[in-house]
């Protein structure tokens, strides 16, 4: 502990008090020593009141008031607008979310979820439009925990303690909600990180609150949603959710089959929900197509008025590893088969255009 040069010479004062005390020399100096010591003591306890003062303004920096009128079911629409084929998901978590913030309160977050699914099914990107919905001003925090492997990994989440290298920066995880408390946390393929790294979530999840180990401040999460995902336990979770479509069963169910995995049953019951996020269906799989082409050309300024079906039937079938990788090949795909058509349209200045399939050549073309 770093110590107070006040508080250093108010122990200074007493010891040498104590000696005049003592030996009976200069009895007339100590009023004044007597004096100084306890205008020390009293600095040292401001001091300290003030700390402990500045820890509990970062819960009160967080307006309880505003988040429990806060109205989230609305954003479900805009949600599931961008995030295809996963509206059940969508619906679920929004609505969780929505009574957390009814019954925001300090030393309980907002909501955590745990969303287990193959790759590229859109976990981490319904985690970040939920993000976006619910606090647009602050952007998601993501934590990619396969960094986290190590036990001593710990500290890069919560700070290493004073003196240690890189302590003044803080944690990865405790510095950003310091600075700003009303985030969404992101904790990607959360199964990856070490069992201590995990543990440190005990805590956090349960009173919403730690310690950053470098600065000794307490954390504040009570307006935080947090979202871990992972890409285990699919299998026996497929078989749970085409058994039951009971969310109380399946709930329990996932719980047992996800400590199956290796979570620890601690950690899986601090968790709001489990939710399954399967691979999407081929007129699923179309439809972010169109999404990812709309996107595409918006960059450039385009809007694309029409996508002819061909179009999007063709992207599917030239991309046959959709199966077993999921939607994010689909992304360098567009790129690949409009980008010559992009250019076209830039040439002739169009800023609407519409899509179609050349038959002959399987080329896309573009109409203004
Ligand atoms: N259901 C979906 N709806 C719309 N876009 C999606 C969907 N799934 C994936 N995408 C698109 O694919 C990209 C990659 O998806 P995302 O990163 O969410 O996959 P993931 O499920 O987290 O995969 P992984 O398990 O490998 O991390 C997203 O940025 C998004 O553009
Ligand atoms: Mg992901």
């Amino acid at each position: 502990m770093k110590m107070n040069p006040l508080f250093m010479l108010m122990v200074v004062l007493g010891i040498v008090t104590g000696m005049y005390s003592v030996y009976g020399i200069f009895p007339v100096s100590m009023p004044v020593i007597f004096v100084g010591s306890l205008a020390g003591f009293f600095i040292r306890l401001n001091q300290v009141l003030q700390e402990r003062k500045k820890q509990t303004d970062a819960a009160a920096a967080i307006d309880f008031a505003l988040l429990r009128a806060k109205q989230f079911t609305p954003y479900a629409g805009w949600i599931k607008e961008n995030v295809r084929g996963h509206d059940a998901v969508t619906d679920h978590i929004v609505n969780h979310i929505q009574q957390g913030l009814a019954v925001a309160a300090p030393g309980q977050v907002l909501g955590a979820f745990l969303l287990p699914g193959p790759t590229g099914t859109g976990k981490t990107f319904l985690a970040e439009m939920v993000a976006k919905a619910l606090y647009k001003d602050s952007e998601p925090l993501l934590l990619a925990m396969s960094q986290y492997k190590a036990a001593q990994d710990v500290f890069t989440l919560i700070g290493p303690p004073p003196g240690y290298q890189g302590y003044e920066i803080g944690g990865s995880l405790t510095r950003p909600v310091l600075e700003n408390p009303y985030r969404v946390i992101i904790l990607d393929e959360f199964e990856k990180a070490h069992l201590d790294v995990q543990h440190c979530f005990y805590d956090i999840l349960d009173c919403g609150q730690c310690y950053e180990k470098s600065s000794g401040k307490k954390v504040h999460f009570g307006a935080c949603v947090f979202f871990a995902t992972c890409n285990c336990g699919v299998d026996a979770l497929r078989t749970i959710w085409s058994g039951t479509s009971d969310p109380a069963l399946r709930s329990g169910r996932a719980r047992e089959a996800m400590a199956r995995e290796g979570f620890e049953r601690p950690l899986l019951a601090r968790f709001t929900d489990i939710l399954l996020m399967d691979q999407l269906k081929p007129v699923e799989i179309a439809e972010v197509a169109c999404l990812q082409i709309a996107k595409h050309w918006r960059q450039y300024g385009i809007e694309v008025e029409y996508t002819s079906p061909e179009v999007l039937v063709e992207a599917i079938r030239r991309n046959v590893e959709f199966q077993d990788y999921g939607v994010r090949q689909l992304a360098g795909l567009i790129r690949e088969i409009t980008t010559p058509s992009i250019e076209e349209a830039r040439r002739t200045g169009a800023t609407r255009v519409r899509l179609e399939l050349d038959q002959k050549t399987g080329e896309v073309t573009v109409s203004v």
